[in-house]
């Protein structure tokens, strides 16, 4: 049985990962209004992503006998200026949730909630990729600078990113 402290927290990661999910589309539709298609469908797998995340947490809180209340979602930011300021805030973001995970992990453990902490072990790692490859864009972005043509071909390389679901296993 969840803690209701713990089930309380999770709550908040829960809306934390839709908010997150919210936020990325938006970064979608605005790269697809400036003609950035594989952007656009970049941060569309990342929507999707995100929301898998919400899921596993809610999942899991029903799995432990817990209570789900879903939250409003706060508003997110329609525009960026470039492609490189999305990314920055991408970046911004995913350390703000590493944090968040990492805070509830620290909460699980002094509760000696270990099932928790196995589930949240899978959020850690993933935060570590989600920081890297912010990263990286960040980088690539920063090397192109105004280069019309590199920005095409970033472009072309974000629009083979495809969706795949969690597995059962992992959901
Ligand atoms: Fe759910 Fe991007 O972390």
């Amino acid at each position: 049985m969840l803690s209701k402290k713990l089930e309380e927290a999770l709550n908040a990661q829960i809306n934390a990962e839709f908010w997150s999910a919210y936020l990325y589309l938006s970064m979608s539709a605005d790269c697809a209004s400036k003609g950035y298609g594989g952007m656009a469908n970049w941060f569309n797998v990342q929507f999707k992503e995100e929301q898998d995340h919400a899921m596993k947490i809610f999942n899991f809180v029903i799995s432990r006998g817990g209570k789900v209340n879903l939250r409003p979602i706060d508003k997110v930011t329609q525009s960026w200026k470039s492609p490189l300021a999305a990314f920055k805030d991408t970046l911004k973001h995913e350390i703000v949730v590493t944090k968040m995970i990492n805070d509830l992990y620290a909460l699980a453990t002094e509760e000696k909630d270990y099932a928790t902490q196995s589930m949240l072990q899978w959020f850690v790692d993933e935060q570590v990729e989600e920081e890297e490859t912010a990263q990286a864009y960040i980088d690539a972005l920063t090397m192109i600078g105004e280069n019309g043509f590199g920005i095409y071909q970033f472009d072309k390389e974000l629009a083979t990113r495809t969706y795949t679901p969690l597995t059962t296993t992992e959901a």
